[in-house]
């Protein structure tokens, strides 16, 4: 008997088949926090780091965990593998409680969940080739099954040719992909991935992205993965949510929170991808028009709701006079376009407020900055 099939075994079919029934999408949920809590015992008392979390994730997602620094991210995702213990609430992986599980149950569990970190956690003193095959022989696999596992996930990750280099001798992204490799062997269900990014240059961070992304693509691993960076949660998570003070403040598929962020966090977290208004423009903004000539200084967003990219031709002709571009531009996340444009327009026929009135007609959210001469 499979080691899942095991798992499913435990769930008393009853209550089970209640749940699929009221909840269907949480039944098929890979993973799922419930009323989850947790606290630690500081030295200056206790800390609770999190408070009633409900969340389902689901088999064959990407999904990102992002907030400030001490949200309670790390916190959260080391409660999927019981590295941290939950106070209070349930961690259900395939719908099986696994906070009744006993020490051997948990070793196996663990074997199911691999984790990556932002140190590698390499030991320097073993090749690259022992640092994989090391977990394979704490776990008593046998030599010829081993040999064929870490040449197999040696050339996954692409490193074939570095079996006999020590960690010292590789570089960031090589580490990682050792880290990946060694994550791997026990063929988990589960990726977990705590800031695997955060130490590496924006060329090797793509590298190393689509590796997790082939990896969750042609092994149809579920992959939960906390950043400071947006642009990895961007680039490759399904979903994300946001945690601030060990609250989820907001969830929901990635297009959707960084097309149109609700919550104070996110905004400022997701801050970092958007064009600042140049120093310049800023600077020559006024809130009243100083002339009549002056011209209206508009922000139109695309929150990505709309199915089309907008047809500027139309806009344009739309806001008459004479529009010009400040600055903008359009990116795709999911299918769904994304982004701003900053435009002024000068001797139209209509009012600031008719103009945006009619800009809204193409963009999600339009913003009357000011005006420029
Ligand atoms: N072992 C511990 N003992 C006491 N308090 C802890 C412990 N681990 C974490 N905390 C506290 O719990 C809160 C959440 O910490 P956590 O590490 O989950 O945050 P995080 O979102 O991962 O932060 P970062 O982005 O800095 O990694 C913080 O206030 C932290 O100080
Ligand atoms: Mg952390």
């Amino acid at each position: 008997m499979s080691a899942a099939t095991q798992l499913r075994l435990d769930i008393p079919e009853q209550r089970n088949a209640q749940q699929a029934q009221l909840h269907p999408e949480l039944n098929r949920a890979h993973l799922r926090f419930v009323g989850l809590g947790k606290t630690y015992n500081g030295q200056q008392g206790p800390v609770a780091a999190l408070h009633g979390i409900d969340l389902a994730i689901q088999r064959g997602e990407v999904f990102g965990i992002i907030g400030r620094s001490g949200a309670g991210k790390s916190s959260l995702i080391r409660t999927i593998n019981r590295l941290e213990q939950p106070s209070s609430g349930r961690v259900l992986i395939d719908q099986v409680d696994i906070g009744e599980f006993d020490e051997d149950r948990l070793v196996a569990l663990r074997r199911r969940i691999g984790m990556i970190f932002q140190h590698f956690n390499l030991m320097s003193a073993k090749t690259v080739w022992q640092n994989v095959e090391l977990p394979l022989k704490v776990a008593g696999v046998p030599k010829e099954k081993r040999e064929r596992k870490v040449r197999e996930l040696l050339e996954l990750v692409g490193l074939e040719g570095k079996h006999k280099a020590y960690p010292a001798q590789l570089s960031g992204g090589q580490k990682q992909r050792v880290g990946i490799a060694r994550a791997l062997v026990h063929d988990p269900q589960i990726l977990l991935c705590d800031e695997a990014t955060s130490a590496l240059d924006p060329e090797t961070t793509q590298s190393i992205l689509g590796l997790l992304r082939e990896i969750n693509q042609r092994l149809g691993l579920t992959i939960v993965l906390i950043t400071h960076e947006m642009a990895v949660i961007r680039d490759i998570c399904d979903r994300v949510v946001v945690l601030e003070h060990g609250h989820i403040v907001e969830q929901g598929p990635v297009w959707e929170v960084f097309g149109n962020p609700q919550h104070e966090v996110s905004k400022t977290l997701l801050a970092q991808l958007q064009h600042a208004l140049p120093q310049e423009l800023q600077s020559r903004l006024q809130p009243q028009p100083p002339s009549p000539d002056a011209a209206v200084a508009l922000r139109l967003q695309f929150t990505g709701s709309a199915t089309d990219e907008p047809d500027l031709a139309a806009l344009f002709s739309a806001l008459g006079g004479r529009v010009r571009l400040l600055q903008g531009g359009v990116e795709r996340i999911q299918g769904h376009a994304l982004g701003q444009l900053l435009l002024a327009v000068s001797g139209s026929s209509l009012g600031t407020e008719q103009l945006r009135q009619r800009a809204g007609q193409w963009a999600q959210q339009v913003e009357v900055l000011g005006y420029v001469v």
